[in-house]
């Protein structure tokens, strides 16, 4: 058994933040969207793991997750020199996958733990030629959707339907026999100009092979928006923080509930209410942190408040007294207070920021 994760693409609706970086590393309290799907992989006991990258952030891609030894796993990247589809991605990645049966997990998708082993042990058992999850959402439009009959067989998949034949989305894990390969060969490009998987799928149900569909109760979020990526961000703090203080806390400071911070930090006056995670050699001095809130490493937080909020790598928030919520700071950005007059708003805002004043 092999693992397929597509970690290539565009990456146009988290932009801004994926000007500079892929969407599969974004952090979720702290650690990149892609690692997690990299740890439930080895958790189910795959450790022959192919990662797909695109030319534009494969390496950083790379640098960043390595060969596999920090997961105890093997990977091998896969280039993919155009966003061409996720079934386009498996085509690319059929010299890696030869003949085995595989699971394919879409980078930026997070599954409850525990959820991947369940769904593969039935796979390996049942020998099917595909296994797919759904899930019911409020937003099918958004997603493939299947239309299945009373007793849970598929009978229709369609990606992105603009009137949906249910709330079933197809979630970003499926289950492939060496047959997929065939199918893949056979579709030919969607109206969005890509080889779907979705098509794929299709084209095996249509010829009578093992599709089956299982509906899973576990969470689920695709990170691909930012109220996603927070969401995200909640789930994991709320379902898996530890209590661990690595740095050091001045005796001013309060210390509410599940809070984690990294070596070399440095907390002065401030009250910190957990779920919260701080990274390593961040800075915070009079400031209050609310729950679900994920600071990554090297970040300076100086008399401001927040709560429900991303920080991302080596950010400063200095001043700011309005309670910062359900917000995502990109790396380095810098949110001050200015100390000359005329009093007023100065901005150097990127492309695609989003910024709401009171
Ligand atoms: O999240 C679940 C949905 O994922 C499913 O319901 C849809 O049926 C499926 O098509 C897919 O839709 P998205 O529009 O969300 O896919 P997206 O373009 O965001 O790509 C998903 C992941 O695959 C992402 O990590 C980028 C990567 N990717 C994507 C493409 C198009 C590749 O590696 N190569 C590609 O060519």
């Amino acid at each position: 058994m092999k693992a397929l994760i597509l970690a290539g693409g565009k990456g146009t609706r988290l932009r801004p933040l994926t000007y500079t970086g892929a969407k599969q590393l974004v952090p979720v309290a702290n650690k990149p969207i892609l690692w997690y799907g990299i740890e439930e992989m080895v958790a189910a006991g795959i450790t022959d793991i192919g990662i797909v990258i695109s030319p534009e952030t494969g390496r950083e891609v790379k640098i960043k997750t390595g060969q596999g030894e920090r997961f105890g796993a093997e990977i091998t990247y896969i280039l993919q020199d155009k966003p061409a589809g996720l079934a386009h991605a498996v085509q690319v990645a059929h010299p890696f996958l030869k003949d085995s049966p595989f699971v394919m997990y879409l980078g930026d998708n997070l599954i409850q733990q525990g959820d991947l082993s369940y769904f593969l042990k039935q796979f390996i058992q049942q020998q099917h030629d595909a296994l797919i999850l759904l899930r019911q959402v409020a937003n099918p439009c958004a997603f493939g959707v299947a239309k299945v009959d009373e007793k849970g067989q598929v009978l229709q998949l369609i990606e992105k339907p603009k009137v949906p034949p249910s709330n079933l989305a197809l979630v970003g894990v499926y289950f492939f026999s060496q047959v997929i390969h065939e199918a893949i060969a056979y579709i030919t490009p969607s109206a969005r100009g890509e080889l779907e998987i979705t098509d794929a799928i299709q084209y095996l149900i249509d010829n009578k092979k093992q599709v089956v569909a299982c509906e899973i109760e576990g969470w689920w979020l695709d990170t691909g928006k930012k109220d996603d990526l927070l969401e995200a961000n909640r789930l994991i703090l709320d379902t898996y923080l530890k209590p661990l203080v690595l740095g050091e806390i001045d005796v001013e400071s309060k210390i509410i509930g599940r809070v984690q911070i990294g070596s070399g930090s440095k907390v002065i006056n401030c009250t910190i209410r957990g779920p919260v995670i701080i990274g390593s050699n961040c800075f915070l001095e009079n400031c209050f942190i609310g729950p679900y809130s994920s600071i990554a490493d090297n970040t300076t937080l100086l008399d401001s408040d927040l709560e429900h909020s991303v920080i991302l790598e080596g950010a400063k928030i200095a001043g700011i007294h309005d309670r910062i919520i359900d917000s995502v700071i990109g790396q380095r950005a810098q949110l001050t207070v200015a100390s000359r007059r005329p009093k007023a708003l100065r901005f150097l805002i990127g492309d695609d920021c989003q910024v709401e004043l009171m």
